[in-house]
């Protein structure tokens, strides 16, 4: 394993939350990601995840992805809400920890992908509805990765929500208005911001 583990300021928090789960899941680890614009790998609070996802009407047969999935906690909470749910993951050991993960707490719903969020297959985000993003990647990555959303609208129009969790990129969200709208907004301890699709009738 080539990972480098790092101590969060956050850390007993996620200590606290660790008592959640059984010693053999790790889901509140932080990994150093040393790739451009791509952040490190911190897990979102389960609370937080639970709150946000009350926010809005969840369809059975909707599928999920966690953009940047890390050790998969996300995934796991949305697994039973959702038909489906998928993870895309740069890190490759981390991608094998949150499938480690999801095994051992008997996830069947969930396909992870271990690749740049730029390199899913358009067919994949075509059967999307909820993305979920904690802040995971910058720049040119997340201007090109929301165009890849806003085409697959072009290809299959259905409801979309795009979650966006500490929304540092906000502003490259604004050419997007008239296809994604700025629906609620939260300050938890970070912005959230919720971005909403629907489709035309
Ligand atoms: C802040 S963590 C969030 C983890 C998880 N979504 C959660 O909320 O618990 C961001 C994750 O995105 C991954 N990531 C960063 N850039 C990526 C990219 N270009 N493609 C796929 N994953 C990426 C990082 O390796 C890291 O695990």
């Amino acid at each position: 394993m080539n990972l480098r583990k790092y101590n969060h300021k956050a850390n007993i928090l996620y200590e606290k939350e660790r008592l959640d789960f059984s010693s053999d899941i790790d889901f509140f680890s932080c990994y150093e990601n040393f790739q451009t614009d791509c952040n490190n790998c911190e897990s979102t609070f389960k609370s937080t995840f639970i709150k946000l996802l009350a926010q809005i009407k969840i369809h059975k047969s909707w599928n999920f992805m966690d953009c940047g999935c890390g050790l998969g906690l996300p995934l796991f909470l949305a697994s039973n809400r959702f038909y489906h749910v998928y993870g895309v993951e740069i890190l490759q050991d981390v991608s094998l920890i949150a499938k480690q993960n999801l095994d051992r707490l008997k996830v069947s719903n969930y396909t992870i992908i271990n690749s740049d969020i730029n390199s899913v297959r358009d067919e994949i985000i075509n059967k999307i509805n909820v993305f979920y993003l904690f802040n995971p990647f910058l720049n040119t990555i997340f201007c090109k990765f929301i165009k890849k959303i806003a085409n697959s609208v072009v290809n299959a129009d259905r409801e979309i929500w795009i979650i966006y969790v500490n929304a540092t990129q906000e502003d490259k969200m604004n050419i997007y208005a008239s296809l994604f709208n700025k629906e609620i907004e939260l300050n938890d301890f970070r912005k959230i911001i919720f971005y909403h699709h629907l489709p035309k009738l």
